[in-house]
């Protein structure tokens, strides 16, 4: 690889990959093909900005003429660029279309027609569905996507499916779990919790706060995306998964302990429609390539609580904007009907 092609690389995990791929790879350069929605944000990039192997291109997947522009000279691509907020899908899907299926689509036309050596498409495991830790999902398996945000996504998994057995292009899809660490936007339960618990803010839980989420710390992901973009199999997926699977209830406690915070910060609220309460894959074929993740639980959300802590100039911009608005339509009424915790 001598310069690579990344959609979507001011967001959260984007802008980490980036970030590891500079650092990683000191021969390879960079172009960061991001459309700024609300979630883009450069300021995720500010210490490589200035790194004469960097470059960035502002433009959307949905464009397919930009595409074309920014992809032309790299051998590989990456493509995080997505819609990726459930709740957001759940108010309105019309942008996930655009982005997670007709953006996939435009990555892979484009890569085809450049003859781009090697894509890799960043998926999620909503695409399966609820799964439990007794009958994790395979890559093989069948997609039963339940929310608007995962069924665009599935889309777009179908499509480098299609795109690999018709045209040959040589597409890997990775399907990471849940994902914490810096720059996540703070619409996102974790970076929600810790960023209202360090304001004195209510932490809404939602339902009884059972449901579960593997809690991947974002720097073992960004470590197997790598690998994959290097060494998988073209036309395969890729299950990513720590295996940190937490109910929500105890990620709200374990933030909280370590802010030395009270639990009665904790609101239950009413619950997200179709909320799924557990995914869970088998992450063999990853792991067979080498990958192995380095942090368990307790050190991704203690990492994750202290970047954030440690880094109020970074989401404060962020709360201030749109931010607010939306708060407001998500948890305005909610929380004010919401129940307090009781030890
Ligand atoms: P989220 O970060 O939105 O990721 P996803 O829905 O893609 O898994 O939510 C993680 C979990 O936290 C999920 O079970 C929903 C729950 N949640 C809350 O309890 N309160 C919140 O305010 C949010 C945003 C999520």
């Amino acid at each position: 690889m001598r310069r690579v092609f990344v959609a979507g690389g001011a967001g959260f995990i984007g802008s980490n990959f980036i970030r590891h791929l500079l650092r990683e790879r000191p021969d390879v350069e960079v172009v960061n093909f991001d459309a700024l929605t609300y979630a883009g944000n450069l300021d995720n990039l500010r210490d490589v900005a200035g790194d004469a192997r960097y470059r960035f291109a502002r433009g959307s997947v949905a464009d397919r003429a930009a595409v074309l522009g920014a992809m032309r000279g790299c051998d590989a691509a990456i493509n995080f660029a997505a819609e990726s907020h459930v709740d957001r899908s759940i108010e309105d899907a019309a942008d996930f279309i655009d982005t997670n299926v007709r953006g996939a689509h435009n990555v892979l036309a484009v890569a085809r027609d450049l003859g781009v050596g090697r894509v890799l498409h960043v998926s999620t495991d909503e695409v399966y569905g609820p799964a439990t830790r007794e009958q994790p999902r395979r890559e093989g398996d069948a997609f039963r996507p339940r929310s608007p945000y995962a069924a665009s996504k599935a889309a777009g998994d179908l499509m480098c499916a299609a795109f690999s057995e018709t045209y040959g292009t040589p597409v890997i899809v990775a399907r990471p779990a849940n994902n914490v660490g810096p720059y996540q936007h703070p619409e996102k339960a974790v970076p929600l919790f810790v960023t209202n618990a360090l304001d004195g803010e209510p932490l809404p839980v939602y339902g009884e706060g059972l449901q579960e989420r593997d809690r991947l710390h974002v720097e073992d992901c960004v470590r197997a995306l790598l690998l994959l973009l290097e060494r998988g199999e073209p036309g395969e997926a890729y299950n990513i998964q720590a295996d940190n699977h937490q109910p929500n209830i105890d990620v709200a406690r374990a933030i909280l302990d370590l802010l030395d915070k009270p639990y009665g910060l904790i609101r239950f609220v009413d619950d997200r429609a179709g909320h799924d309460p557990c995914y869970w894959m088998d992450a063999t074929k990853v792991r067979a390539l080498g990958w192995a993740p380095s942090y368990d639980f307790a050190r991704a959300i203690e990492a994750t609580v202290r970047w954030y802590a440690d880094n109020r100039w970074w989401w404060e911009r962020i709360k201030a904007g749109e931010y607010r608005a939306y708060y407001e339509r998500q948890y305005g009424a909610r929380l004010a009907g919401g129940r307090r915790y009781e030890d």
